[in-house]
This record gives C-alpha cells, structure tokens and sequence, in this order.
C-alpha cells in the first residue's frame, strides 16, 4: 500500500526535524557533537538531532492529538518510536541521545540512531526493523553515495558505523556507507555494486573490527564476481574511521586505503596466520578451510582459478591436489 508508506515517511521526516530543532536547545548536545569535531555544516546535512531528557517529547511533538488519531500512534509503536507501558500510556523509545535519522537510497527517513551523551550503556540505541525498516537491505548513506559523480565512486567504502561515514564525509572522503548494526549482506553488496565496481571494507582497528572483517569475508563469497573488487582495508589497532581521518585527515585515510588487501590476498594472509603451514598437519587443515570457504564462490570461475594458484603456492601443493580437495567439498 504505497499510500500508508508516503504517510509514513511524512511522519518519519517530521520526527527527524523536532529531534533536530531540539539540538539547538540543548549546549549540552551540540558540545558533544563540537568535541567529537562535528562542524555545523555537517549537522545540517545529516539532520543531526537530539532526543530530550523526556518521556514524550517525540509522542507529544507528533501526537498532540493522539486520541482522533490512532493510526499515527500505532505507525509510531510500528516503527519503533514510542512504546506502551503495562498501564497503557505510550513513551519515547529515544531520550537523552543524540539522533541520526537513517535514509533509504531514496532518502527517505526509515529509522534513527541514538547515542548517549557520555559513557553510559547502552552507547547506542537504534530503531527496531519494521515495514519501512530491514537491516539487511539498508545502508547508510546510500542515498548521498549514488549521487556522487563517477570519478568519486571508483570505489565505495563500508565501515561499521554511521559516526565514521559521517566524520569521513566531513573529511572529504564521501563514498563511504555503513552497515547498520549487522554483518553486511549479500543484498548490501550487490546494492553497492550497482554503484561502483570495487568495495572497500574498512572496519575498526580493534579486534571486535577485525573478526567484524573476517566475518564479512565470509558472507561475501557468493557475491564475488570476476568483473568486480572486493578489498579490506586495515587500520591501527588504536582507530576507527571516524578518529583516524580526525586525525590524518583525508590524505592520511587514503594512503591506508590504499594498501588494502585484496579478496585473494587478504583470504592468504588470514590463513597463513591461522595455520602453521610448515607442518603437513597445518597444510591440511589451511587447505582444508579454504576449500570449504572458495566452495560458496559460485560465479566468479577466474577468481576461483586465481585462488586455486595461490593457495597452491602457499601450502606448496600442486594445483590438482587443491582442486580434487574442492571436489570433494562441493
Ligand atoms: N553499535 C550499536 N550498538 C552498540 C554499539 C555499536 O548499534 N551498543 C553499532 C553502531 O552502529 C556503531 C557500530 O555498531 O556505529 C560500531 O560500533 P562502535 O565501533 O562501538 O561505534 P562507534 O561508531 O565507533 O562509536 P563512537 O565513535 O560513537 O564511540
Ligand atoms: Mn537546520
Ligand atoms: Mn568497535
Ligand atoms: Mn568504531
Ligand atoms: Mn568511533
């Protein structure tokens, strides 16, 4: 029913505007926002918010006339902006965040990010999937990355959070999107690779980063194509996107783009790690691995070819013994 979307989205849009007028009453938002270096500018663009230390600002802001209008309460309880106690009455899913409204590639408003002024937990809060809203097919900043001109889109960059596209953008680097909250998805890719021939995944430095990485490796198997890049970029343990182009700015964020690991390189490099491949022992349960990864490529016999070789020279096998491996596999 395309008419109860548009009536949903009118309510998103004007959610997303009273959160963002709010900022402007609350120093105590905007100066979170300046020391984490978020200029005005990038306010404006993002429609930044902030969700008040209330129980209903968002519900009464929307709602003052709930009771001729309980259709709009409960597109708000769908969508996740109210909830209803035990006693019935409905209250702010939202309080005492900063707000980031989240756009579909269309630029509809389909959900908000909310982050805590401090160090309290939870850090981050974020609209719950509904009909306008499902995780996996949604990336944010899609709407802005698909209008950039092609020399800008030589590459688009996923990172895991919407504060490191946010600080990224204001840097200058403007091709980057996030994953919201979960792995990437093969839907997420091919939605990218409409847009650009080569994705770059650029996750935190940390650990939690790392193995973020490693797990999306995997579940870009099936979406490997042999006209298509996928690398991983890799940062210092200490930063994420966000801090990192804080820090080194555009320049120095490119130049650690630009050692990224290709697909084939990054897969040898992880199993090279994992393994001791001196050891026939090693050899086996690497190769082993592998097979069971390459096995998901089901549309990219170049690429599989390429990898068949490396992994070959890794383990300094010959090409047949991985191949007749696989075979086994599949
Ligand atoms: N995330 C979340 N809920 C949490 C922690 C993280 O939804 N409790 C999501 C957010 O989208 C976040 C991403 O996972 O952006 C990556 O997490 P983290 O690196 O902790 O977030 P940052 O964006 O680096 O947070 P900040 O810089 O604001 O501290
Ligand atoms: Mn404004
Ligand atoms: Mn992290
Ligand atoms: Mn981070
Ligand atoms: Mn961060």
């Amino acid at each position: 029913n395309p008419e109860k979307t548009l009536d949903t989205f009118e309510l998103t849009k004007a959610a997303a505007g009273f959160y963002h007028q709010e900022l402007f009453k609350h120093p105590e938002a905007r100066q979170y926002l300046q020391n984490r270096g978020i200029t005005q500018e990038t306010i404006e663009k993002y429609q930044i918010g902030f969700a008040p230390n209330n129980w209903d600002f968002i519900f009464k802001s929307l709602c003052a006339d709930s009771r001729q209008n309980p259709d709009k309460v409960s597109k708000l309880l769908d969508i996740g902006l109210i909830k209803e106690n035990e006693s019935g009455r409905y209250y702010d899913m939202f309080r005492n965040r900063v707000i980031i409204p989240i756009r579909d590639k269309k630029g509809n408003v389909i959900a908000f990010g909310g982050r805590v002024l401090d160090n309290s937990k939870p850090k981050y809060i974020n609209s719950k999937e509904s009909e306008i809203y499902k995780k996996g097919y949604e990336l944010f900043n899609l709407d802005y990355v698909r209008k950039l001109p092609k020399e800008e889109l030589n590459c688009i960059i996923i990172t895991e959070g919407y504060m490191d596209v946010i600080a990224l953008d204001q840097y200058g680097v403007h091709n980057a999107v996030a994953s919201l909250g979960t792995a990437t998805t093969p839907m997420q890719l091919s939605l990218l690779f409409k847009q650009t021939d080569k994705i770059v995944f650029c996750y935190d430095g940390d650990d939690a980063g790392r193995h973020a990485a490693w797990r999306a490796f995997g579940l870009t198997l099936s979406a490997v194509r042999d006209d298509k890049v996928l690398s991983f970029c890799f940062l210092p343990k200490e930063h994420d996107p966000d801090s990192l182009v804080r820090a080194q700015g555009a320049a120095g964020f490119r130049k650690y783009l630009e050692n990224s690991l290709f697909f084939k390189d990054y897969l040898m490099s992880e199993l090279s790690h994992r393994y001791d491949l001196g050891s026939d022992e090693g050899q086996i349960k690497a190769v082993d691995e592998f097979c069971s990864l390459v096995k998901r490529i089901t549309d990219a016999p170049i690429m599989l070819q390429s990898l068949i070789v490396a992994m070959a020279k890794l383990v300094g096998w010959e090409e047949r013994r991985i191949e007749i491996c696989l075979q086994n596999k599949q």
